[in-house]
């Protein structure tokens, strides 16, 4: 038997109970590189989630932010960020996540996002629509970037990797109403998603950051694509676009316009 909504909503509503109780305590953190940080609470909830997995299911492949892979004899995959946002939270900046996903060869059907300091629930079933704390949710109806509040991230090689999104931050941030950077790649999508924020992109992801929010805001009836517009946002190398449809088609136009003009 696969895994229910209402199982995954309460497994994140768990996990999340774990970082909301170690919020703003002295924690142990670890470094994973220069600014790309671990803490106990994301061992301790990766923990949780994982020990239920394997227990009633067993034979999944498991993908998960701080333990890596494990496979399983099913086609059944499980993407897991036990918090994501983990600069904020041990800054004590209270934007943060706990993002599940679920997947059948290869297709995303269930995702779940939960912003344990608002009780904040995101979910949705492939299918059948995305909800915030079980109310159906929709993206904006923005239609112009001038109206339009974005939203993006960097990644922890910004130091080094020519791809470090300064070029679009800065083109967008004049070309649109704003561009706010979250810290939560999971949360970015399900604010886009419902509506808060008009479009989010980010160039370089992972299969976690991304599953679960991804799913959510493709079911409330957003566009989600990679950053070339491709609609396999889970093939590695995992990048994001996403935006109510006519907005999505301008900040992919903006984007590209954005690139060709700095290759030039
Ligand atoms: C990070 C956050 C951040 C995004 C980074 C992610 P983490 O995840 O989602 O917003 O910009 O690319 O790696 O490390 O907090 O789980
Ligand atoms: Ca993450
Ligand atoms: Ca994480």
């Amino acid at each position: 038997m696969p895994p229910t909504l209402t199982e995954l909503i309460t497994l994140a509503r768990q996990a999340g109970e774990i970082l909301r109780t170690c919020f703003g305590q002295l924690l142990h953190v670890d470094q994973k590189g220069v600014i790309d940080l671990v803490s106990d609470a994301d061992r301790q909830s990766e923990q949780f989630l994982l020990s239920y997995i394997h227990q009633h299911f067993p034979t999944d492949r498991i993908v998960a932010e701080e333990s890596g892979e494990h496979s399983g004899t099913s086609d059944h995959t499980w993407y897991v960020d036990p918090l994501d946002g983990t600069v904020n939270y041990v800054h004590g900046i209270p934007i943060y996540a706990v993002s599940i996903a679920y997947a059948e060869a290869g297709v995303l059907r269930l995702g779940v996002v939960y912003d344990p300091m608002r009780d904040e629930c995101f979910s949705a079933e492939a299918g059948s629509g995305a909800w915030l704390n079980g109310e159906p949710i929709h993206p904006s109806l923005a239609s112009d970037l001038d109206h339009a509040l974005l939203v993006t991230g960097f990644p922890y090689d910004i130091r080094t990797t020519p791809e470090n999104n300064l070029d679009h931050f800065a083109h967008l941030a004049l070309h649109t109403q704003g561009v706010r950077r979250l810290g939560s790649a999971a949360l970015d999508l399900c604010y886009v998603a419902c509506g808060r924020f008009d479009g989010f992109w980010e160039l370089s992801l992972k299969a976690w950051d991304v599953a679960a929010g991804a799913l959510i805001a493709l079911e409330a009836g957003a566009v989600v694509t990679d950053m070339a517009g491709k609609p396999d946002f889970m093939a590695a190398p995992q990048s994001a676009l996403t935006a109510n449809p006519q907005l999505y088609s301008l900040l992919l136009h903006e984007l590209v316009r954005n690139r060709v003009s700095a290759a030039s």
